[in-house]
């Protein structure tokens, strides 16, 4: 059941067109991550649906109603924001009370709705202490259980983490997702942080510059990248990208010319080499975690530029015909600067996009 849907939705400031449209539907006690680099208009979008900002254009619905119009209050949903402004001079409990509070609601419900929330989030041998006297993780989960203590039929996170140190954020994203399993609840969640996206989200939505370019699992988005951009951004270090030309384009195959590829040459197996012609450039993606090191089968070869022992694992900073190769391989390899490497990959793992960079 759809349970949040944007249809059409743009916003514009005074002339500047920042959401160009974007349609997509939630449904009840789904996780939807925004994700796309800085200025997307991941913030906009959020704010959008909480109330904070108009809908220049388009319509909204949160449980089978419009709401494009309604005021943020009635529109029962409640957000998180990266910089969470607890309140200095009250307590946990108090902070977590206050909305309540305003809103003038029973003494014996709110405390009933604080206790909850201290016990999911496990603030309870908190709720005395004032912020001051907290971690940057604790403050982090009052901010969430003054969204928790209000039952909002959705709930908004604008970046909640990144305020955190990397050991907290991970921490908080595991508490995060523990969360949404216990409540079961819808919850829309920004980030530019990919791995957040990937872990927490049921589904993902790309944005770029105000426009959505893929939605769907972690697993489709990574697995078939509807563009190079999309397989950029999913995928940590970043899929490399290698530029070749058609040189055959039979039933089934493609055979492409690069220098990099051992032999200057590499012939993959794809249903889609009827998109192509001789002489089209086609833009090859390597993953850097499936390329091997000494496989049988090499598919690159490359001159080792720089490498990171990671302990468990080493990433190899390398150089093919002038394009840089990311190679996360594990264990570490006896490997020199200067060295030539050469890398193998399974078929399976090669991805292909056309000159414009589209999925081929
Ligand atoms: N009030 C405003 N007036 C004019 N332009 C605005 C306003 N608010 C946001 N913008 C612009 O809209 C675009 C999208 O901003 P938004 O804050 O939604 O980006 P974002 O994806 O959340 O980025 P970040 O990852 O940096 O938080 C940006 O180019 C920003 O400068
Ligand atoms: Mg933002």
């Amino acid at each position: 059941m759809t349970f949040l849907r944007l249809d059409s939705i743009k916003k514009n400031f005074g002339d500047v067109s920042v959401i160009k449209g974007v349609t997509f539907s939630a449904a009840k006690g789904e996780f939807v991550v925004f994700v796309g680099p800085s200025g997307c208009g991941k913030s906009t979008l959020l704010r959008m649906i909480a109330g904070l900002e108009d809908v220049s254009e388009g319509q909204l619905r949160i449980d089978d109603k419009d709401v494009t119009y309604e005021e943020p209050a009635k529109r029962e949903v409640s957000m998180v924001f990266q910089s969470y402004a607890l309140y200095p001079h009250m307590s946990v409990f108090e902070n977590m009370a206050f909305g309540l509070r305003m809103a003038k609601m029973p003494e014996n419900e709110i405390r009933t709705r604080v206790a909850e929330a201290a016990r999911i989030l496990q603030l309870e041998p908190l709720l005395e202490r004032k912020p001051r006297a907290l971690s940057g993780g604790q403050r982090q989960r009052v901010a969430i259980g003054r969204s928790i203590v209000r039952h909002p039929k959705i709930f908004l996170f604008d970046e909640p983490l990144s305020n955190l140190d990397a050991e907290l954020r991970s921490q908080m994203r595991v508490e995060i997702a523990k969360l949404h399993r216990s409540l079961g609840a819808t919850m829309v969640y920004v980030t530019h942080d990919q791995v957040e996206a990937m872990t927490l989200a049921d589904r993902i939505v790309v944005l770029r510059a105000g426009l959505v370019e893929q939605i769907g699992s972690p697993t489709e988005l990574y697995d078939r990248p509807a563009n190079t951009f999309v397989a950029g951004f999913i995928g940590s270090p970043k899929m490399n990208f290698i530029n070749a030309t058609v040189s055959a384009a039979g039933p089934g195959s493609l055979v492409l010319d690069h220098v990099t590829f051992v032999g200057g040459r590499l012939v993959v197996d794809t249903p889609s080499a009827g998109k192509v012609k001789v002489g089209d450039t086609v833009i090859v993606g390597l993953r850097p975690e499936h390329l091997e090191i000494g496989s049988s089968a090499p598919v690159l070869s490359l001159t080792l530029d720089f490498a990171e022992n990671l302990g468990g694992s080493t990433q190899l900073y390398a150089r093919g015909e002038g394009e840089p190769v990311i190679i996360v391989t594990p264990g570490r390899p006896a490997l020199d600067a200067g060295d030539t490497v050469k890398a193998g990959i399974s078929p399976k793992h090669i991805y292909l996009f056309d000159a414009a960079g589209i999925a081929l």
